[in-house]
């Protein structure tokens, strides 16, 4: 190998490598480099294996030279590293590869509704069909054909959310019972639950809750039909046979007799109260009435169920609002319920 030639070559080589490292923007470049300047097969490699071709003078002069520019390249390509590393937000040190990943945190289903689905089902053991009616009602659904005329005080208690065109957010799950009535011909059997509004907020009310309202509609349906009915739903509910159910005489327009029902609990200072649930009674005549039900004919049993009462007293919390400030330190309690 004449050593002008090598010479040359080995120029060739360094200028080559200084400006492509130069350039080199990121640590993957870097390492194709240095597989080109210094790998089994660049130009440098095959200029050392054909040392042994030279003379025992020429193989140590060339070999000097091969092996400086050897050292210049990795000194340029250990350089640049550094540069790299510097000017990265990410270096190799911060990498902790022991360190556990972070599992994705897998949903679940709302408290009230899990509430929901377990009453529904207890309803359809007991041979109740689930229906379901629009939550935007108008004035006759809502009021007007549960015995609530126009002016009636009684529209006034139900704090109700007026939209345009006599249409409101229905107040209560009753205007399902109304459209169960035109619908089917008795016997009627149903429950319809679902989401109802009323401008109310404190402890134990928000501005949207949950009810399901219940109907039976058939002849000679009594009030201990619906006794009965809500004593083996609530023992149900609750898995207490000896749960404390309390029907306390009441006034509702769409039914007579009427009547709320409560349930004794103990609250967190270990005192006996009682929390009421539900508004039941016989369905008005009016009402059966206005839905071409002959009334001398039939007679029925009505009730509407506070949902968020009833997951209150079943999971113990004392502020209903918590169930909608969507606080997942206070949702993930109940995924297992
Ligand atoms: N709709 C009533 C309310 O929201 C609850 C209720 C009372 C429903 C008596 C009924 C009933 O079906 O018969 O306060």
């Amino acid at each position: 190998m004449p050593g002008d030639t090598l010479k040359n070559d080995l120029k060739k080589v360094l200028d080559e490598a200084l400006k492509s490292i130069n350039d080199i923007k990121n640590i993957s470049d870097l390492e194709k480099s240095r597989v080109k300047f210094l790998g089994k097969k660049s130009l440098l490699t095959s200029l050392m294996k054909s040392l042994s071709d030279l003379s025992k003078e020429d193989k140590s002069k060339a070999g000097k030279s091969l092996n400086d520019v050897k050292t210049k390249i990795n000194n340029l390509l250990a350089e640049k590293k550094i540069l790299l590393s510097e000017n990265s937000d990410i270096h190799e040190d911060d990498f902790d590869l022991s360190m556990p990943g972070k599992a994705s945190a897998v949903g679940s289903i709302h408290p009230i509704s899990k509430t929901m689905d377990y009453a529904i089902q207890i309803f359809e053991s007991l041979k109740f069909e689930c229906v379901e009616g629009p939550e935007i009602e108008d004035e006759f659904h809502n009021f007007t054909a549960l015995n609530i005329p126009e002016s009636h005080p009684a529209r006034a208690m139900h704090d109700t959310f007026y939209l345009a065109n006599n249409y409101l957010l229905r107040t209560h799950t009753s205007s399902v019972q109304v459209r169960a009535m035109d619908e089917k011909e008795p016997p009627i059997r149903i429950i319809a639950p679902g989401k109802v509004y009323r401008k109310d907020s404190d402890i134990t009310h928000t501005p949207m809750f949950h009810q399901i309202e219940g109907l039976y509609i058939d002849k000679d349906v009594s009030f201990s039909n619906l006794k009965s009915i809500i004593n083996i739903f609530l023992k149900s509910f609750f898995e207490e046979d000896n749960l404390k159910i309390r029907f306390r005489p009441s006034y509702f327009p769409f039914t007579e007799p009427s009547a709320e029902v409560d349930i004794e609990y103990i609250d967190s200072k270990g005192n006996k109260n009682w929390l009421e649930i539900l508004g039941c009674g016989m369905v008005h005549p009016n009402v059966l009435d206005t839905a071409n039900i002959d009334s001398s004919i039939y007679s029925g049993y009505a009730f509407g169920l506070g949902v968020e009462r009833l997951a209150m007293l079943k999971l113990g919390i004392t502020d209903l609002r918590l169930f909608y400030e969507n606080d997942l330190r206070f949702l993930k309690q109940f995924q297992r319920i």
